[in-house]
């Protein structure tokens, strides 16, 4: 019997039904997926008990040596992932990451380009009701309205007029791979820092299947719980350390101190206290996983999957912002089909299939209705769906906006999408 099942049946209850949802649905959100039940194990483990603040092999409390064996794995197995010199495993979270990287790249003030939220930026990369947006003076970039990509004539502009100290590429919903080439020659013109944003495609850089941000960028962030399939968390990056070019030095010996060794105080005991050890360990279990070879094979289906959505999906006559996509991220531009995206996202969910509405660009509805929504394929493909199963989802899906207003409909397709879902279970292992 569960030790949750023996004490605490109100949260045992709420856990089955939490599994039965994941096991019964079609999960479309593109930053979710499922991680391996090691990975879960790990992040269930007795880790969680530990304090470590600092670093291996620096630590303020007694006790560490297995938490630093287990930290210095995933920061190990990390570089190698990326083919990085830096690497730090402790932000408790993508946002933490980045604000780990604003507080020591930037002052309170500083200039900064980032994507516009509406246009697929995150809130951490300057929204008015995110600290960055409130401790930085951010001045936004968009994409262009004929073709869904960034407008590079508009951030060549933006970064002459303003002079940014930093510019961030990447976000949370760009169907296309990030242009780190580009945005570093922009921000060279400028002499700007450059940090790249690789949240949603990591998966899918790891795999080497999006290009990678190292050369280009002077900082990477990225979660680990969407294409990389790991624990919920987040990481920081460097293709390549380097001296600081504030003058910060070590305070005894007068030594310029790496760029590394500030990110690392940044985010201890800057922004965090004790790391998250259980959820560290789980991220080394999660890059162990990737660096095998069918992590590749993986990756590569994610996107074949969404690439046979997309062609599917515009067959029908939906229009995709930017016409389709490099990655696992499909952006639905529903203001011509007479539905926003808050209703298509309701009856879509009442169908069992999970999406979330997300603005398009130049959308004139609120960030509470919006004209768009977001569909994913890591989940379903972590569920060894393929082509077959896509074109059925689709059609679902078609159906579902159609007759958004007819729960019989609705339920008629939520009871086709428990059977297939029956035919990929996510965790055998779990009772429910
Ligand atoms: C591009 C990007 N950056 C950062 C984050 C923040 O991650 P978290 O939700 O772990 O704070 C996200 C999450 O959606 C994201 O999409």
């Amino acid at each position: 019997m569960s030790h949750i099942q023996k004490t605490d049946p109100d949260l045992f209850d709420i856990l089955n039904r939490e599994i039965e949802r994941e096991e019964s649905t079609l999960e479309l959100i593109a930053s979710e997926n499922f991680t391996s039940p090691a990975v879960m194990e790990m992040s269930g483990g007795v880790m969680t008990n530990k304090y470590a603040e600092g670093y291996p092999g620096k630590r303020y409390y007694g006790g560490c040596d297995h938490v630093d064996e287990a930290e210095n794995l995933a920061r190990n197995r990390l570089k190698v992932l990326f083919n990085c010199d830096y690497a730090n495993v402790q932000p408790h979270s993508g946002s933490q990451a980045n604000m780990a990287v604003l507080m020591t790249f930037l002052s309170p003030g500083d200039t900064v380009l980032g994507l516009d939220l509406s246009h697929g930026g995150h809130l951490t990369h300057g929204s008015s009701v995110n600290f960055s947006g409130k401790l930085y003076n951010f001045v936004s970039y968009h994409v262009s309205r004929e073709s869904g990509r960034v407008d590079f004539n508009e951030v060549k502009q933006l970064a002459k007029d303003h002079k940014p100290k930093l510019i961030i590429c990447g976000g949370s919903a760009y169907p296309r791979f990030i242009e780190f080439e580009q945005f570093r020659e922009i921000a060279d013109s400028v002499g700007a820092f450059l940090m790249a944003d690789i949240a949603h495609p990591a998966g899918l850089v790891a795999a080497g299947i999006h290009p990678s941000p190292m050369e280009y960028c002077d900082v990477v962030t990225s979660t680990t719980h969407k294409t990389l399939r790991g624990p919920r968390g987040g990481i920081i990056m460097m293709g390549t350390d380097f001296e600081n070019p504030w003058g910060i030095v070590a305070p005894k010996s007068g030594r310029v101190k790496k760029v590394s060794e500030l990110l690392d105080s940044t985010v201890m005991p800057g922004i965090q206290g004790g790391p998250l050890m259980h959820i560290i360990a789980a991220k080394a279990i999660a890059f162990g996983e990737a660096l095998k070879p069918d992590f590749k094979e993986y990756a590569q289906q994610v996107v074949d999957n969404a690439q046979f959505m997309a062609n599917q999906l515009m067959e029908l006559g939906y229009k995709l912002v930017s016409n389709g996509t490099d990655t696992h991220v499909i952006l639905i531009d529903l203001t011509q089909n007479n539905i926003s995206g808050k209703k298509a996202e309701l009856a879509l969910g009442f169908a069992g299939i999970t999406v979330n509405k997300n603005m398009v660009p130049f959308d004139e509805k609120s960030p509470f209705v919006t004209s768009g929504i977001r569909v994913g394929t890591p989940a379903i493909t972590t569920r060894g769906m393929g082509q077959t199963e896509i074109a059925q989802i689709v059609n679902w899906i078609d159906k579902a906006i159609h007759a958004s207003d007819n729960d019989g409909i609705l339920s008629n397709i939520k009871k086709e999408v428990n059977i297939l879902c029956e035919s990929f279970p996510i965790y055998p292992h779990l009772n429910h």
